[in-house]
């Protein structure tokens, strides 16, 4: 796998985009950044860390072999290869926060952003962007985010924990390329935070209810259990988990 390193940059996914647009980028090529100035996160949000500390890196996926609509597959894959990672490193109580957020215990410590990479109309390649918090210890404003130092008290170095997470990725989509994607949803579905446990909610409109994650449906809807019995499927901007 070729990894280009930069000392900085706005966002490697925006680098990795850009860097595809113009040249001829092969499959699994890495960009990797100490620090990024525009570091961007789900639904338009921001992804900031401190310098140096943590794992900031976009790895294209070239989609032969997958369609637009597998979009969710594709965060299962990618999700699960964290998992792995962290469980090499045994980090405690690594669960995943639908859709892709990663926990340790009720703390996030690592962020998930795939983007299409779009030349013209055509979907060329996927863009799958990882923020994993390593050594930092402070998280001024996020009570909720942490890091593997802060989760076991010791320090990692930054190269030895992304080439596992290089090497489970690409196990990852070589295990999905060959196997059945039953397998995929099954170890997913084992992972999901709060999955079983009475959970309470906010829909888009602001409400909150509460109910129980039962697991996801094929495209990746979020099946939850209503207080009245019904079972409920919701997407990413209908639902938020309150915890
Ligand atoms: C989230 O909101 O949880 C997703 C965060 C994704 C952050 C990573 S860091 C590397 C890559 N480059 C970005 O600008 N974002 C992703």
């Amino acid at each position: 796998m070729k990894i280009i390193k930069l000392d900085a940059t706005e966002s490697t996914n925006t680098f990795l985009k850009d860097l595809s647009r113009t040249d001829i980028v092969d499959d699994y090529t890495v960009v990797w950044a100490k620090h990024q100035t525009k570091g961007r996160g789900q639904m338009n949000g921001s992804w900031q860390t401190e310098p140096g500390k943590n794992l900031t890196f976009s790895v294209l996926k070239k989609i032969s072999g997958f369609q637009l609509d597998q979009h969710f597959m594709l965060n299962m894959i990618v999700s699960i290869a964290v998992f792995r990672t962290l469980a090499e490193f045994q980090i405690p109580k690594i669960k995943v926060k639908w859709p892709n957020d990663i926990m340790s215990g009720s703390k996030k410590i690592c962020g998930i952003l795939i983007e299409n990479n779009l030349v013209g109309a055509a979907l060329k390649s996927l863009v799958i962007g990882i923020g994993l918090n390593v050594n930092q210890t402070v998280f001024p404003g996020n009570p909720k985010a942490s890091s593997l130092f802060n989760q076991t008290g010791q320090m990692y170095d930054l190269e030895t924990v992304l080439q596992r997470l290089l090497q489970n990725l690409k196990l990852g989509f070589a295990q999905f390329e060959t196997g059945p994607s039953e397998d995929v949803f099954k170890e997913y579905q084992s992972l999901l935070f709060r999955k079983g446990i009475a959970s309470t909610f906010q829909s888009g409109n602001g409400k909150m209810f509460s109910g129980i994650i039962q697991g996801v449906s094929d495209d990746g809807r979020l099946r939850v259990q209503l207080e009245d019995d019904c079972l409920a499927e919701f997407d990413i901007k209908e639902i938020t988990l309150l915890y």
